[in-house]
């Protein structure tokens, strides 16, 4: 089973790039599902709208997951029962799952997507807990994992927590591709983040000039996303090999 995982398509720029080059990734790393960090896929870089999920649908996603901008288009309230959004397992009292299980071949492939307390929203459930008890009432041929978090520490040690019990666990939510993809000791494959697809141009996906104003003059001006030449940033995940590898294309 091979796994290709796009790290946050961030707006517009990020939507369109990842369109353009999905038909060369799957002819080239040919995957068996495509999986999308899309919670700043929105076009103010913030959730996702029902138009935006029928265009991913349309151009070959499988399976989409969230994080800390989950509900920033207030639309997704109404699809997400019916739809391939995951959002994040620790939430409480929200619709949605944590987790789905897309059957390819007759095998069960299932997809969780926790987001980390440090440094971002304290007020959430235990994602390792959660995650540690749905993986031993639910059963897979196949389970991958995408946490969304800040800390690099809180990743990795997600990983070690299920090394062994999943197949593979990857960071999102930094923007920032990490070079520390490996197999873990009992064969869970690892990354702490896979980076961002989107605008190369800006700062993390958002405009320069909107970044700097707060760094050096402590604005709170309104997010602007960057234009321009675009990046992605993504992972292969080969389950069964158990190898993990870097893709990444600049414009
Ligand atoms: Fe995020």
């Amino acid at each position: 089973m091979r796994i290709l995982a796009i790290g946050d398509v961030v707006g517009k720029e990020g939507r369109e790039f990842l369109y353009k080059q999905i038909p060369y990734l799957k002819a080239t790393y040919n995957y068996n599902l495509l999986v999308v960090n899309a919670e700043n896929i929105g076009n103010l870089g913030r959730g996702i709208t029902l138009k935006i999920y029928k265009e991913l649908m349309s151009n070959g996603v499988h399976i989409l997951t969230m994080g800390n901008w989950t509900w920033g288009e207030q639309e997704l309230f109404s699809f997400i029962d019916n739809s391939n959004v995951i959002r994040p397992i620790n939430f409480n009292g929200v619709p949605g799952s944590g987790y789905k299980i897309i059957n390819y071949n007759n095998q069960k492939v299932m997809f969780i997507n926790v987001l980390g307390k440090t440094f971002m929203e304290p007020n959430l459930d235990n994602g390792f807990i959660l995650t540690k008890q749905l993986i031993e009432k639910e059963k897979a041929d196949y389970i991958v994992v995408d946490i969304h978090a800040e800390a690099t520490s809180e990743k990795i040690a997600l990983a070690y927590y299920l090394d062994g019990k999943v197949n593979a666990v990857f960071g999102t939510h930094t923007h920032v591709q990490t070079a520390d993809e490996r197999v873990l000791d009992n064969g869970t494959l690892f990354i702490t983040d896979i980076g961002m697809t989107g605008s190369s141009n800006g700062i993390i996906g958002v405009s320069k000039e909107v970044v700097l104003a707060r760094f050096l003059n402590g604005l709170a001006v309104p997010k602007v996303l960057a234009t321009g030449k675009c990046q992605l940033n993504a992972v292969l995940l080969d389950l069964d090999n158990k190898t993990i590898e870097r893709i990444n294309y600049y414009e």
